[in-house]
C-alpha cells in the first residue's frame, strides 16, 4: 500500500515539473475566458427567471403545494417511535436450569405489554403460580441434522442460534421491528432497550449488542460479535435475510463454540457489522460487579447477565432479592439507573461518587473525574490466570490504603415526591481505622439523593449528570442533588 502511494506522489511531481511556463500562461487565459462565459450565462438565466416569475401565477400555485404537504404533516398523528410492542424477545433456555432461571425472567417480563417466547430443549413442568408471569414456552426444532464439532462447547448452541429464524417462521410478526435475543439468566431494562433501539431505523439491517468484558474472550470469539448473554437486537429485515440463509450458514461453521458466534459468522457473510451499544452487559467476570456498576459508561443500562456467576449485587440478600431492589429506582427513573455522577464535599475534602439507584461512595481526599470514571477492579477476570488488567476498557486497582477505602452506601429505600425522586442509601460495612487528620466520613450513616427524573436524558448528546452536596440539618446524613449540569458547571475542586 505505502509503496504504491509513494510512487504516485513521484509521478505527480514529474507531471508538474514537465509543464512549461508558456503552457501555464495559456491555461490561465483559457481559465479566465471560460469563467467569464459561465458568469455571463448565469446572469442571463437569472434575469430570465425574474421575468418569468411574476406573470406566471400558476407556477407559484404549483410551488405552494409542498407547503400544503407540510401543513398535513403538522397535524398530530400517533407517534411512530419504536415502543415495547415492536419488539419480539427470543429467550434461549434449558430445561435443566429452568426452575432457577425462570425467576430472572419474571423480574423483567411484563406479559400484557411484551411479545416473546422462551425456547427450551424439552418439556418442563409448569407451575400454576407462574401463569401469566412468563412468556409462552416452546420447544425448539430438532437440530440432529446439523454437525457440531467443537470439543469444548455444547450442541445446544445450534438450537439457540436458530431462535430468531424459528420465531420468524412462526409468523404472527405484524408490527415487529426488532428481534431481541437473551439468555434465561439475562435481565433486561426494557425502557432503556426501547430507548436504544429507537435511535436506529428498523427498516435497515442492524445487528446491535456489545462485546465481552474479557479481552481474551473477545480475541477468542470476536470483537465483531454481540455476546448472546448480554443480549442483542436484530432488525426485522435483517432477521428475514438471516432466516433465508442461516441453516446453510450454520453448516459451514461446525467448529464454532456457541450460538452467538454462529450468528456472527452469518452476519459476516451478510456483511453486517456489529453496532456496539455499551449498555448491553455480558458480564464475563467473577466476583463483585460493584466496580462496574458504580462507573458505568455514559450510556443507558440495557441488560445484566451471568447473575448466577457473580455475587448478589447488594450485600446480604439473595441474587433475586438484590435485583428486585434495583427495580424500585428503575420504575421511578429507568433512564437514570446506575448513571454515575461525581462531586466534592469541598469543606471536608471528600470525593463523592453516586451510582444512581445503586450505591454512593465517599472517598477521603480528592480524586479527579478521570480516575472516578474508571471501574475499580472489584471483579476477577473470566480467565482467572489472565493478566488482571486484560479488559477492553480501563480499570483501576482497589486501593489497599486503609484511609483510601471508600465508604459505601447501598440503596435502601426510594420515594417519589411530586416531581423529584428521593433515594436513601445506608452504610452496611464498617471501614478500617484511619489516622488522617481530615474529617471522618464514618459520621455519615445515611445519604439522601434527590433527582428529578429526566425522560430526555438519552435524547441529548451523552453527558454525565452533575451532583452537588447540599446542606442538611439531619444528623449523620448527607444530602445530594443529582441532575443535568448547569451552565458552566464542571467537576473541579
Ligand atoms: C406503539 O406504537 C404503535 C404505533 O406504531 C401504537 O399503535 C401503539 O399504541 C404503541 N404502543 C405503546 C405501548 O405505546
Ligand atoms: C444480614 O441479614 C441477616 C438476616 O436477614 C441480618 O440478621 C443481618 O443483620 C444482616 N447483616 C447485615 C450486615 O446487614
Ligand atoms: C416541581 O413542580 C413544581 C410545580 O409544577 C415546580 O414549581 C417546582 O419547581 C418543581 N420542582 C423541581 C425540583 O423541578
Amino acid at each position: 500500500m505505502f509503496t504504491t502511494m509513494k510512487n504516485n506522489f513521484k509521478d505527480s511531481e514529474h507531471f508538474h515539473l514537465s509543464w512549461t511556463f508558456s503552457k501555464l500562461i495559456a491555461f490561465f487565459f483559457l481559465l479566465v475566458s471560460v469563467s467569464y462565459l459561465i458568469y455571463s450565462l448565469r446572469f442571463v438565466t437569472h434575469s430570465y427567471d425574474c421575468e418569468q416569475q411574476n406573470p406566471l401565477p400558476l407556477v407559484s400555485h404549483v410551488q405552494i403545494s409542498p407547503s400544503i404537504d407540510d401543513a398535513i404533516e403538522e397535524i398530530p398523528k400517533p407517534s411512530d417511535e419504536t415502543n415495547i410492542s415492536h419488539i419480539v424477545f427470543g429467550i434461549g433456555a434449558s430445561a435443566k436450569l429452568w426452575k432457577q432461571r425462570k425467576e430472572y425472567i419474571k423480574l423483567w417480563w411484563r406479559p400484557k405489554q411484551m411479545r416473546g417466547i422462551v425456547w427450551l430443549d424439552r418439556k418442563v413442568d409448569t407451575d400454576s403460580k407462574d401463569k401469566n408471569l412468563l412468556p409462552p414456552l416452546k420447544i425448539s426444532e430438532d437440530t440432529a441434522r446439523f454437525s457440531y464439532k467443537n470439543p469444548k462447547g455444547h450442541k445446544s448452541a445450534i438450537r439457540i442460534s436458530r431462535i430468531v429464524s424459528e420465531t420468524l417462521r412462526l409468523g404472527n410478526t405484524e408490527g415487529v421491528r426488532w428481534f431481541v435475543m437473551g439468555d434465561d439468566d439475562t435481565v433486561f431494562v426494557t425502557e432503556n432497550l426501547v430507548k436504544v433501539l429507537r435511535k436506529y431505523d428498523h427498516n435497515q439491517f442492524y445487528y446491535i449488542g456489545s462485546s465481552s468484558e474479557s479481552h481474551l474472550q473477545n480475541i477468542y470469539f470476536s470483537y465483531n460479535m454481540a455476546y448472546g448473554g448480554g443480549g442483542f437486537a436484530i432488525s426485522y429485515p435483517l432477521a428475514v435475510a438471516l432466516e433465508k440463509m442461516q441453516d446453510r450458514c450454520i453448516q459451514r461453521y461446525p467448529g464454532l463454540y456457541g450460538s452467538d458466534d454462529r450468528i456472527q459468522a452469518c452476519m459476516a457473510e451478510l456483511g453486517v457489522p456489529l453496532t456496539k451499544e455499551r449498555g448491553f452487559h455480558q458480564f464475563d467476570v467473577y466476583g463483585n460487579l460493584f466496580g462496574l456498576l458504580t462507573a458505568h459508561p455514559i450510556a443507558p443500562l440495557v441488560s445484566l447477565h451471568h447473575l448466577d456467576v457473580v455475587e448478589p449485587i447488594f450485600p446480604n440478600v439473595t441474587r433475586v432479592q438484590a435485583l428486585k431492589r434495583l427495580q424500585v429506582p428503575m420504575k421511578l427513573d429507568p433512564y437514570g439507573l446506575i448513571q454515575q455522577s461525581i462531586c466534592y464535599d469541598k469543606k471536608r475534602t471528600w470525593t463523592v461518587s453516586v451510582s444512581w439507584g445503586y450505591a454512593v461512595q465517599i472517598f477521603r481526599g480528592t480524586f479527579s473525574p478521570r480516575e472516578m470514571e474508571m471501574p475499580a477492579r472489584t471483579f476477577l477476570n473470566w480467565y482467572k490466570r489472565a493478566d488482571y488488567t486484560a479488559y477492553p476498557f480501563n480499570t483501576r486497582p482497589v486501593s489497599r490504603h486503609v484511609c483510601q477505602k471508600p465508604f459505601v452506601y447501598y440503596l435502601s429505600g426510594a420515594v417519589a415526591l411530586n416531581n423529584v425522586t428521593k433515594l436513601e442509601y445506608v452504610r452496611t460495612e464498617s471501614n478500617p481505622e484511619c489516622r488522617w487528620k481530615m474529617e471522618d466520613p464514618s459520621q455519615i450513616q445515611r445519604i439522601e439523593v434527590y433527582k428529578k427524573p429526566d425522560p430526555h436524558l438519552w435524547d441529548k448528546s451523552p453527558r454525565r449528570n452533575c451532583c452537588r452536596v447540599v446542606p442538611t440539618k439531619k444528623k449523620g446524613t448527607m444530602a445530594i442533588d443529582v441532575g443535568e449540569c448547569r451552565e458552566d458547571e464542571v467537576v473541579e475542586l
